[in-house]
C-alpha cells in the first residue's frame, strides 16, 4: 500500500507512461493519468487498460480490475494534478517539450509537490532549470515494461532536495521495487555507463579480430548472464573470494579499451539509418521472422525471471546486507 506520496500523477500516456501508470495502481496508489495530446485521449486508454490487462494475466494483481481503474483518473486538463504528491513526466524525450509541460506542472500543483522526469538521456542538471522551485525535481528513472521490472534509479539533480529523493527511495518499495539514489546527476546514469564500459571493451575485441560479435554475445550471455540476476557484481566478488581481484586489477585495467571513437560499425549504420530490428538493418542479419522471436523470447522471459528472480531476492533480503566502509 502507498505511503506518503497517495497522489500521483503520470505526464504523457505512450509506452512507458502507460506501464508506469499501471506500476502505481498496482501499488494502490490514485493516477490521474494525464496526456498534453488532447488527440491521444481514446488511445492513451486503450493503452492503459491494454498494460493493466497484461499485468492481470501475468498474476500480479491482488484485487479485482474495477478497484485499479476506480483509481485511475484519464484526462487532458492539467487542474487534475492539483493534488497530487508526486508527478512523473514521462513524454517524449524532447528538451522543449518538456520545458513546456514543466511549467504546466508547476503551475497548477501544490508547493509539495514532487515532481520527477523518466528521461533516460536529458541530464536532470539541464531540465531542472526549468522549474520555478528546482528543489523538489527529481529523476525516476523506469525500466520497461514497469510493472514488472524491479529497477528504478532516483536521481538528484545539484538543486534536488536530497530528503525527497530519499523519500520517493522509501515509497518506492512500496511500488515493489529495489530502487537505486544517485547523489549526483551523471550522464548515462549508472546503467548505461556500465554498458557502455562493456560496449567499448567488446568493440574493441571484436576490431581487434580476438572474436566474432556473435561469440561475444555468447559470452555474455552464458556466463554473465548465468549468475548475474541472483547476485549482482559485488556481490559476486565476495563469492568468489576476492584475492583474484586484486591481483588482477594490476593485470587487466592496464589492458582495457580507453578508446572515444565510435567504432567503425556503429558510424556505418548510422549511415545506412540502421535501427536494428525496428528495420532490419543491424549488428546482426535480422529477417522479420529473427525479430519477431527475438522480441517475443524478451517478453516471455521478462515474466518468467521477474517471478524466477523473486524467490531468490526474497531469501536474501532477511538479512539486510550493508557494504563495508571505504
Ligand atoms: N521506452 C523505453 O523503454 C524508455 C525507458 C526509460 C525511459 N524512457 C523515457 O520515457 C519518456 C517517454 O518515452 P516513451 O517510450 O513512453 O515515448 P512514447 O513516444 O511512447 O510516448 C511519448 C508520449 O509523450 C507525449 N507527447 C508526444 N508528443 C508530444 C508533444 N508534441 N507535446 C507534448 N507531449 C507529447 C504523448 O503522451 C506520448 O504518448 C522519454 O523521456 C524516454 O526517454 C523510455
Amino acid at each position: 500500500m502507498p505511503g506518503k506520496l497517495k497522489n500521483i500523477g503520470v505526464v504523457g500516456l505512450g509506452l512507458m507512461g502507460s506501464s508506469i501508470i499501471v506500476s502505481f495502481l498496482k501499488a494502490g496508489c490514485r493516477v490521474i493519468a494525464l496526456t498534453p495530446l488532447s488527440e491521444e485521449l481514446e488511445i492513451g486508454k486503450k493503452r492503459v487498460l491494454e498494460q493493466l490487462n497484461l499485468c492481470k494475466e501475468m498474476g500480479l494483481l491482488s484485487e479485482n480490475e474495477d478497484y485499479y481503474t476506480n483509481n485511475l483518473i484519464i484526462c487532458d486538463d492539467y487542474n487534475f494534478l492539483k493534488d497530487c504528491d508526486l508527478v512523473n513526466e514521462c513524454v517524449i524525450e524532447i528538451e522543449e517539450i518538456k520545458k513546456d509541460v514543466y511549467h504546466k506542472i508547476e503551475n497548477v500543483v501544490h508547493p509539495k509537490c514532487i515532481i520527477s522526469t523518466n528521461t533516460s538521456a536529458i541530464p536532470i542538471n539541464i531540465l531542472q532549470q526549468y522549474f520555478i522551485k528546482p528543489d523538489r525535481f527529481m529523476g525516476i528513472h523506469w525500466a520497461e515494461p514497469a510493472y514488472s521490472t524491479r529497477f528504478l534509479e532516483i536521481t538528484c539533480g545539484i538543486k534536488t532536495n536530497v530528503e525527497l529523493a530519499e523519500l520517493v527511495q522509501k515509497e518506492a518499495i512500496n511500488w515493489e521495487k529495489e530502487p537505486t539514489l544517485l547523489y549526483k546527476d551523471i550522464r548515462g546514469f549508472i546503467t548505461n555507463r556500465l554498458m557502455y564500459a562493456v560496449y567499448r571493451q567488446g568493440f574493441e575485441l571484436i576490431n581487434k579480430g580476438i572474436v566474432d560479435l556473435a561469440g561475444l554475445d555468447k559470452c555474455f550471455q552464458y556466463d554473465i548472464g548465468q549468475w548475474i540476476t541472483v547476485m549482482g557484481l559485488f556481490k559476486r566478488m565476495d563469492y568468489e573470494g576476492l584475492d583474484k581481484y586484486v591481483s588482477s586489477y594490476s593485470v587487466i585495467f592496464p589492458l582495457l579499451s580507453i578508446s572515444n571513437e565510435v567504432p567503425p560499425q556503429m558510424k556505418r549504420i548510422l549511415e545506412i539509418n540502421g535501427r536494428g530490428i525496428h528495420n532490419l538493418k543491424g549488428l546482426y542479419n535480422h529477417s522479420s521472422e529473427s525479430a519477431e522471436i527475438l522480441e517475443d523470447n524478451l517478453s516471455t522471459f521478462n515474466e518468467e525471471i521477474y517471478k524466477l528472480a523473486d524467490l531468490y531476492r526474497i531469501k536474501l533480503k532477511q538479512f539486510k546486507l550493508s557494504e563495508i566502509k571505504k
